[in-house]
């Protein structure tokens, strides 16, 4: 999340220790994403990335959401429904930096799928302008933080009111 652009709509959410939070925010994003959109995912290890996207295949409607899980060594996992989730990880960036450079690009930044790129700043070059990104951390309080920002032109204006959608009372 390098030099952020001030315009960008923003979202600071503080989720309780509960990982069904984490889901249900990744299932309030996955409603509202369209096919074409990339979804920039970052957080160290643990921070709940794999719940957030299992949420988010929910949100999606994808054939079977409890499917999901970390793609690390097979790089990307697609997931089938009437929007295709393809998840992708650059944990191993050269990995996901070959296959993009043997023709992935194309395949991952697909108009008609939604992805979502774990690791997203190790492969930040290849990433399109218009990029959700979400980056979730452990914080020294029980839950998680969470910073949601949709960057490039007319990109993701409901992030604003993402939190009050939330309503995690
Ligand atoms: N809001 C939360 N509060 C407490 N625990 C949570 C929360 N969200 C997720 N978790 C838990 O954190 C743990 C790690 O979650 P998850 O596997 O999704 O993280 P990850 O970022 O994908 O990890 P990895 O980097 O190892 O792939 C799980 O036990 C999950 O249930
Ligand atoms: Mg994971």
């Amino acid at each position: 999340m390098s030099a952020p652009d001030p315009a960008s709509p923003t979202c600071h959410i503080q989720l309780a220790d509960d990982p069904l939070q984490t889901e249900r925010l990744g299932e309030l994003v996955g409603e509202r994403l369209q096919p074409g959109d990339t979804v920039a995912l970052s957080g160290t290890l643990g921070a709940g990335k794999t719940t957030l996207v299992r949420g988010l295949a929910r949100g999606l409607d994808i054939d079977d959401p409890d499917a999901v899980s970390s793609p690390t060594y097979l790089l990307v996992i697609e997931h089938d429904g009437e929007i295709p989730l393809l998840h992708a990880d650059a944990y191993l960036p050269k990995k996901l930096e070959g296959f993009l450079d043997d023709g992935g690009l194309e395949y991952l930044f697909d108009p008609d799928k939604v992805v979502v790129v774990e690791w997203p700043e190790r492969v930040h070059k290849h990433l399109p302008e218009r990029v959700l990104w979400i980056e979730l951390s452990v914080t020294a309080e029980p839950g998680r933080k969470v910073v949601v920002r949709g960057e490039g032109a007319g990109g993701f204006p409901w992030v604003a009111d993402l939190e009050t959608i939330l309503d995690l009372g």
